[in-house]
């Protein structure tokens, strides 16, 4: 047989034989950045947490290229899934990606034997934003104790290693009338609650200071939308540059600043060839 026809039969039925089978080729082709992180990874500490999706990546399942440092989740204790905030601890309740909404709670509340008495969130400078949902409400702190009072909330919590009686208060002026009838009173002035359990406080409904408090709160995130949409659209994952603290667009043949090059699919089945070829 003639060497160059042989050669030629032989291309076209390694062609033929890779459109066949392009599935084990696009496995020992795609970047590790990309397959690392399309991965679906099924969050569960405590309780479902859903699909971990960009900006948020779980730390010791998902590579912290996957999703922003902010974002970093973890499982404390197999029942606490963790996000941390300006160093401060809050368990995540929920996260709804379509609407990026987040509800947390912080970890001063959450059941022991006393609750530690909660510090106001610091939400400033950060991507999370207090939703409509939210209302603030504010706490008095005293050592001495004081009858109902129209818009307070009575409950107790340690600080220092003591108990202090508490009073959950509907605005800042029942806050600050509640401190003036005590020696020694701390006022927390901004603390977030959903709106529907301080009604439900109001209105009767509901008597549980405590557990209106460990309902925690929701908060709005942002994380360059635009950007990561894009990304996605071009066939990509999003996901952040560690060397350069950016985010990035993570594609099949590497990581791109923005988006996937259009350029790649016919360079896939070149890589593709000699993939399986070598
Ligand atoms: C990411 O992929 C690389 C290469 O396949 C692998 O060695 C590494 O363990 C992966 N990392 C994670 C966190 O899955
Ligand atoms: C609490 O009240 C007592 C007197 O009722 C007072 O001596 C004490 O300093 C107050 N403050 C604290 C922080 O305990
Ligand atoms: C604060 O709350 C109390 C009790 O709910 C209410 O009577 C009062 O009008 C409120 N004050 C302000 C300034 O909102
Ligand atoms: C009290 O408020 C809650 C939350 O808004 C609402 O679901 C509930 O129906 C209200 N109950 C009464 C008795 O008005
Ligand atoms: C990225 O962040 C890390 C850790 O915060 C820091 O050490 C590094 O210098 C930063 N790199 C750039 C290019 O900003």
């Amino acid at each position: 047989m003639h060497p160059n026809f042989s050669q030629s039969s032989l291309l076209i039925s390694l062609i033929l034989f890779l459109l066949s089978h392009h599935f084990p080729c696009s496995l020992c082709l795609d970047d590790f950045h990309y397959s690392n992180c399309t991965s679906p990874l099924e969050f569960e500490c405590g309780h479902e947490l859903g699909n971990i999706e960009y900006p948020f990546w779980v730390y010791g399942h998902q590579a912290e290229y996957c999703g922003h440092p902010l974002f970093k989740l973890y499982c404390e204790g197999g029942e606490h899934a963790i996000i941390e905030i300006k160093s401060r601890k809050y368990k995540v309740l929920y996260i709804n990606p379509e609407s990026q909404i987040l509800q947390i709670v912080t970890m001063d509340v959450l059941p022991k034997e006393h609750i530690v008495c909660p510090q106001s969130p610091l939400m400033d400078s950060t991507p999370f934003n207090y939703t409509p949902y939210v209302e603030m409400a504010a706490v008095t702190l005293t050592n001495c104790s004081i009858d109902d009072h129209p818009g307070a909330y009575h409950f107790s919590c340690t600080m220092n290693n003591r108990l202090h009686e508490a009073y959950l208060a509907t605005n800042l002026s029942v806050a600050k009338e509640l401190r003036s009838r005590c020696k020694y009173g701390v006022i927390i002035s901004k603390f977030p609650v959903l709106l529907p359990e301080l009604e439900g406080l109001l209105n009767g409904s509901s008597y549980d200071v405590e557990e209106v408090l460990r309902e925690g709160f929701e908060v709005q995130w942002t994380a360059d939308n635009a950007i990561c949409k894009e990304c996605v659209r071009s066939g990509g994952t999003c996901g952040y540059d560690t060397t350069s603290n950016k985010s990035c667009c993570l594609c099949r043949d590497k990581p791109y600043p923005n988006k996937c090059s259009s350029m790649y699919p016919s360079a896939f089945l070149f890589s593709s060839f000699l993939c399986w070829f070598f």
